[in-house]
């Protein structure tokens, strides 16, 4: 619960590196505006080595939650006192909260964005159904326990260093079908789902898989978001995919479950997600 600052306003932030094209300060904007709240949201562009002392003196200062994004997500996890289960299995955080004893919850809130927007937005169904994950950084570590608590017939993590894929894989076994591999090794037939969580987009390429993998049903999704499709996504609907989503919903929606956890209101996404799409 917001622990309140000198002014009365209660202060909050992104720290991440670079953090410019942060889309969260205006997320975080509007859904203050929506329900009420009084609440400061601050970028915070902060190097590797700064980190630490940044974060702890935010927090010292009365500073009441952070959002954590690249390249700071292991080390928030490293920082806070205590972490939720799915960011201990995720080993990343990307919000920190203060809590009333003084010490710093860690949780992790992008597998429940990108489970919030393919269950409830786009109506893609995950239970009984083949999932394909490209990439095993840590975007993935962090979707893999949620996607598979929706109950797939079976989830593949596919990257371009197979043993990475496998070691993701192995340390997720005990909750749900899902096997690590490379590239060369995807099983050649329709997918019905397969999801870019590679850094490939922000480079402007895309993960070299072969196009077997694309069917008639199959929708692909990048976790990845701008304001044209990835080349990720320009490839799938070439090869006849059927259906295209950046990651927009994903990123409205973990922020969307950051801002439960810090004032205990669920914003309404839907106007969010329509702003940004649009803008
Ligand atoms: P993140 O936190 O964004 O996941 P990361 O932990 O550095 O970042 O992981 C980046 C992922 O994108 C890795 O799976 C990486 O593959 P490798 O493990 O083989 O390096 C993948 N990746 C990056 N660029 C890629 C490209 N051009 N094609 C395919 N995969 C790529």
């Amino acid at each position: 619960m917001p622990s309140g600052s000198p002014d009365g306003i209660d202060q909050y932030g992104i720290v991440g590196h670079p953090v410019a094209h942060s889309r969260s300060p205006f997320i975080h904007g509007l859904f203050a505006r929506q329900s009420g709240e009084r609440m400061a949201y601050r970028l915070f562009d902060v190097s590797p080595d700064d980190f630490v002392t940044v974060v702890t003196g935010f927090f010292a200062g009365g500073g009441c939650g952070l959002n954590v994004t690249v390249p700071h997500k292991p080390a928030a996890a490293a920082f806070a006192h205590t972490l939720t289960a799915r960011a201990e299995q995720a080993r990343a955080v990307n919000t920190l909260a203060a809590q009333p004893d003084g010490s710093i919850l860690g949780d992790n809130t992008d597998g429940a964005g990108l489970v919030q927007d393919l269950t409830r937005n786009l109506g893609i169904p995950v239970a009984g159904r083949r999932v394909l994950i490209l990439g095993a950084g840590g975007a993935t570590r962090g979707i893999v326990a949620p996607l598979l608590e929706l109950g797939p017939e079976v989830l593949a993590i596919a990257n371009r260093t197979a043993d990475r894929a496998r070691v993701v894989a192995a340390s997720f076994a005990d909750v749900g079908p899902v096997a690590g591999c490379g590239f060369a090794q995807i099983e050649e037939r329709p997918w019905d789902l397969v999801l870019n969580a590679t850094a490939a987009s922000l480079g402007g390429s895309r993960p070299e898989i072969t196009p077997a993998v694309i069917g008639a049903n199959t929708i692909c999704y990048d976790l990845a978001y701008g304001q044209e499709l990835t080349p990720f996504l320009r490839w799938a609907l070439d090869a006849g995919a059927a259906g295209a989503h950046l990651g927009w919903g994903m990123l409205v929606e973990q922020a969307a479950e950051s801002f439960h956890l810090w004032r205990g209101i669920r914003p309404d996404t839907k106007p969010v997600l329509e702003v940004l799409k649009a803008a």
